[in-house]
């Protein structure tokens, strides 16, 4: 057995956190062979410790093998002392009637203090995950705080569109999500994002082909995958939560496994036309474990995409400019 990597937790008595720190003792994140300790990070607010003190009974009660320690601390300087990975999901959710860029002002500053509280006490070479929305934005403006981990390895989760993407393919054309590749999310977590059906591919056909049918891959199949945040939310009345914990699965391991092609926000060279220094989903290829490539070069000249890509790219840039005073 390896030796057990450390794994910090924010918002880790919330309802993401509920679904994820099983997910993550169980060994569906860091594979069967490989022990965690979780450190825990909360708010020193009641009831949020204490719940936490809950959630930690239970993952005790679970007797997971691979689960090597648990600390619990509202303290984030503790919380993410030598942290090889630093999960960053404590955050306000959204209500009913919200964009998440509603909760920038709010969320915002949250990811200064903890960028420095990565920069301090976080493992050297650790890699960084932001959940909290608005993520792309709160992503970028923990980066530009923690100067001695490169912001290359601080990525945004667009996971879950990607995941839900794929489900309304399948859905609609009779496949399974295993039959749907190259289905990659472009730019922002929100309705301005571009799920790029014109890339997917559906038993190896273009998708376009399969669905024929341009005007619900233009109309209802983005806006639905665009806005499906907000129907959970209109359904269940709080945000999506095990979904959430699970695209966060897929997003870590699919880092860590050479060859993987997946949709990830990391910081914008230029590619795709997105402005350079905001955090934009991507077709992302990982390389060696943690390490990864954009995936230049796919055609998106259409105009369609074109007009996707200026909208996502505008709502990114004009987040940056809400931000700027948060900005290290
Ligand atoms: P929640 O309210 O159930 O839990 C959030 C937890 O974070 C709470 O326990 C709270 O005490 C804690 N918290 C708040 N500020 C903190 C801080 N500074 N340090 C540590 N902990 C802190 O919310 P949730 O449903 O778990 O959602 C969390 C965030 O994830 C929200 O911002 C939500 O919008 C976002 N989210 C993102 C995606 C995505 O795809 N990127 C998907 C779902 C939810
Ligand atoms: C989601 O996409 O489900 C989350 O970002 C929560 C939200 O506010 O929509």
């Amino acid at each position: 057995m390896p030796s057990p990597i450390r794994v910090a937790v924010t918002g880790a008595a919330g309802q993401i956190g509920y679904s994820l720190l099983f997910r993550i003792a169980s060994g569906q994140m860091f594979g069967p062979d490989q022990p965690v300790i979780l450190q825990l990070i909360e708010i020193p607010a009641e009831p949020a410790m204490k719940a936490l003190a809950g959630v930690a009974m239970e993952l005790d009660d679970c007797a997971f093998p691979l689960l090597a320690g648990i600390e619990m601390t509202d303290d984030p300087a503790k919380g993410f002392k030598d942290a090889e990975w630093c999960l960053l999901v404590g955050s306000k959710p959204r209500g009913p009637g919200m964009e998440r860029a509603d909760l920038l002002k709010d969320n915002g500053k949250i990811f200064v203090g903890q960028g420095k509280a990565i920069d301090e006490n976080a493992a050297d070479g650790a890699h960084v995950v932001v959940v909290g929305n608005p993520c792309n934005t709160n992503c970028m403006i923990g980066a530009s705080q923690c100067k001695r981990i490169p912001a290359r390895n601080w990525s945004a989760m667009v996971r879950l569109d990607q995941n839900r993407a794929a489900s309304q393919l399948a859905n609609k054309t009779g496949a399974t999500v295993n039959d749907i590749g190259d289905l990659f999310i472009f730019g922002n977590h929100s309705p301005t994002m571009y799920p790029a059906f014109g890339l997917a591919q559906i038993n190896g056909k273009p998708a376009p082909q399969v669905v024929s049918d341009d005007a619900y891959l233009q109309g209802e199949f983005c806006e639905t995958v665009g806005k499906r945040g907000a129907a959970i939310i209109a359904a269940r009345g709080s945000s999506s939560a095990a979904s959430a914990a699970s695209a966060l699965v897929d997003h870590v391991r699919d880092m860590l496994t050479p060859g993987a092609i997946h949709s990830v926000a990391v910081q914008s060279e230029g590619a795709y036309g997105f402005d350079p220094n905001i955090w934009a989903g991507l077709p992302v290829k990982t390389t060696t474990p943690g390490e990864y490539e954009v995936v230049t070069g796919l055609d998106l000249s259409d105009e369609f995409s074109q007009q996707k890509l200026a909208a996502t790219n505008a709502e990114l840039t004009g987040e940056r400019e809400t931000v700027a005073d948060m900005l290290g």
